[in-house]
């Protein structure tokens, strides 16, 4: 009986510290909280490729116009091609120089917002920059979830991305995304109050 209690503190003893080590999941609150557009990275810390498709598996879950799925994304991650990337975001490049990860969002035109090759309604081909939104708004919360930061980024220069990437003509280029590590505390910037952004009828 000695024996046993001495063997079962031996373990607790050995496995405490990599039990309190263990990165509690956040909860989804926690995601929506403290994601925030993140204009500082930590260039120390590094974001493998297995991590990007980890992150890129949870936005195939995201809904699109009847199941449609037009975004795609092309990724920077290698160091000639994170220095080209970082060139065509304007004035955001000293913001984003020391992200790991460069992905820039497109939609492939003539998908959502179609029926049987016709506009279904006014919005057209809006739809698919709508389900573009949704895929890259699943990105930025999984990202957080998985510990990383985000920028999402509409000023870029879409002509050289295109020819950067070989993107195809039939795709509408959107956002560059950078993906990273905070190397600051951000601010949460103020909020339109609830009364001013919704109507209950
Ligand atoms: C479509 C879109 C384009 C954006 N473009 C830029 C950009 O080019 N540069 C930038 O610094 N922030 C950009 N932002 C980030 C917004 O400024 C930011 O989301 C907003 O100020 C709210 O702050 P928060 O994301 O920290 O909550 C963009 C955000 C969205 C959704």
């Amino acid at each position: 009986m000695k024996r046993q209690v001495l063997l079962i503190t031996l373990a607790l003893l050995v496995m405490l510290p990599s039990l309190a080590q263990q990165k509690k999941s956040p909860s989804f609150d926690e995601v929506i909280t403290s994601r925030r557009s993140i204009r500082s990275y930590d260039a120390k810390k590094k974001i493998s490729e297995a991590e990007v498709r980890k992150l890129l598996t949870a936005v195939q879950d995201a809904p699109s116009w009847a199941n449609q799925q037009p975004t795609k994304y092309y990724v920077a991650i290698t160091p000639e091609k994170l220095s080209a990337v970082q060139d065509m975001v304007g004035g955001n490049k000293s913001r984003i120089i020391g992200a790991p990860v460069l992905i820039v969002s497109t939609y492939e035109r003539g998908k959502s917002g179609f029926f049987q090759g016709d506009p279904a309604n006014e919005v057209g081909d809006g739809w698919g920059a709508y389900d573009n939104g949704l895929s890259n708004c699943y990105l930025v919360l999984q990202a957080r979830a998985m510990g990383f930061d985000t920028l999402i980024m509409g000023m870029r220069e879409a002509d050289k991305l295109r020819k950067l990437f070989s993107i195809p003509e039939n795709e509408t280029v959107m956002a560059v995304i950078a993906l990273g590590y905070r190397a600051e505390e951000p601010r949460r910037p103020v909020h339109r109050s609830l009364d001013d952004i919704v109507k209950f009828f």
